[in-house]
């Protein structure tokens, strides 16, 4: 029996639940169309704002890696070095609405039957602001997009009143959410930023101010490393930087965290999980936490540009594992969607040994044998 990949997110139907985030891969036409091409069930665009930005000189993303056989953590491309994570400074499209609205179109009449989700910037400094916000909505969803995804998390803008400062406001995420909200007639998704303290509280405004879904996770605030031999930072510009947004493997496990508590606050509302993506048994963690969709960036980016491998090994490696649970009657991915959400609890909850076998949990890599004096 060819399994059935497909999945009704927010209302709206993707072929698989994977799509590419807002990114390098859908940061044009041809990207879009080839990703679509490739199989990916949705894309999110590259973040659109109404004014023209221009980024930094030289390269805006690098890649960090890791050796097997010493410590070294560089991003100087060598052989044998595994990906620890990507490190950006990018920021939103450097192409306008204006540029976006007719490609929308055509993307959607080419692939009508593949989700297209347009991310969103504005200011949230005053009305006229606020209005930006409905404005790049309304032009989106006249192109037939299905789904707008708010951007209040991009880590590196320095205006008080965009990104991820919009994000660390329950307030502001709250009121953007609904100025989009009352003028949206497609499903709103708030994409919050993860480096708060407590993301529960930012994902409430958004639910208050009626978010469809909330998705998580953008980058975290991070810097490149300092050269040891040049004294500069690996990616810098007149030799200063500023803090990007670090993704891939190293960030898996940080998002999960935020995931889980996120899905364990809202159990019933929707949730597209990012961060550290590139096989199916990744994805497989924020399904079981409650992630309806999963959504790849960096893994994409270093796979010809917009993941045709990584896509076909994620919805190769769902078809195997509806397969594998077909006993119990899995045939789609709600089936097991948020299935291991419950079994975060608080340290209390976990079981001590009794006393006997007790080992202060020497035994385990990293600890020294205890001494006795
Ligand atoms: C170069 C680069 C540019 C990005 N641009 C955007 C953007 O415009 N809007 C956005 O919401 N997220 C943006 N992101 C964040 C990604 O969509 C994603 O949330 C993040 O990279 C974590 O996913 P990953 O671990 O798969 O890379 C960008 C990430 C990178 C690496």
């Amino acid at each position: 029996m060819s399994s059935d990949l497909s999945t009704t997110f927010t209302g709206v139907r993707f072929q698989n639940p994977f799509l590419l985030s807002s990114a390098p891969p859908t940061e044009s036409e041809a990207n879009i169309l080839r990703a679509f091409d490739a199989g990916w069930g949705g894309v999110v665009t590259k973040t659109i704002g109404l004014h023209p930005v221009v980024n930094v000189i030289g390269p805006k993303t690098m890649f960090l890696r890791a050796d097997a056989d010493s410590a070294q953590l560089s991003m100087k491309k060598r052989p044998g070095a595994a990906l620890h994570s990507s490190w950006n400074w990018e920021l939103i499209s450097d192409k306008t609405l204006d540029w976006w609205v007719p490609r929308l179109g055509r993307i959607k009449r080419a692939f009508p039957n593949h989700a297209l989700v347009a991310s969103i910037m504005a200011g949230s400094g005053n009305d006229t602001e606020l209005r930006h916000w409905q404005e790049l909505a309304v032009a989106c969803q006249e192109q037939g997009c299905d789904a707008l995804e708010l951007n209040l998390s991009c880590p590196h803008m320095d205006r008080p009143d965009m990104g991820s400062n919009v994000g660390k406001d329950k307030e502001l995420v709250s009121i953007v959410t609904k100025i989009v909200k009352e003028a949206a007639k497609i499903p709103v998704w708030a994409k919050l930023t993860p480096s708060t303290t407590d993301i529960v509280v930012e994902a409430r405004g958004a639910f208050l101010g009626g978010a469809d879904a909330v998705v998580s996770s953008n980058t975290f605030t991070s810097l490149p490393l300092i050269d040891a031999d040049t004294l500069d930072f690996e990616v810098h510009v007149d030799g200063l930087v500023s803090t990007g947004g670090l993704g891939g493997p190293a960030i898996l496990p940080l998002s999960l965290a935020k995931m889980s508590q996120l899905t364990q606050a809202f159990p019933d509302n929707s949730f597209s999980g990012i961060g550290g993506v590139s096989t199916f048994e990744h994805a497989l963690n924020y399904f079981l936490l409650g992630c309806g969709t999963v959504q790849v960036c960096t893994a994409a980016m270093l796979d010809h540009a917009v993941g045709p491998n990584v896509i076909r090994a994620l919805n190769q490696g769902l078809a195997r594992f509806l397969d594998k649970h077909a006993d119990k009657g899995w045939t789609k991915v709600e089936n097991f969607v948020g299935l291991r959400r419950d079994r975060v609890v608080s340290q209390a909850k976990i079981r001590r040994p009794d006393e006997k076998d007790y080992r202060g949990g020497y035994e385990a890599e990293g600890y020294a044998e205890p001494t006795t004096v």
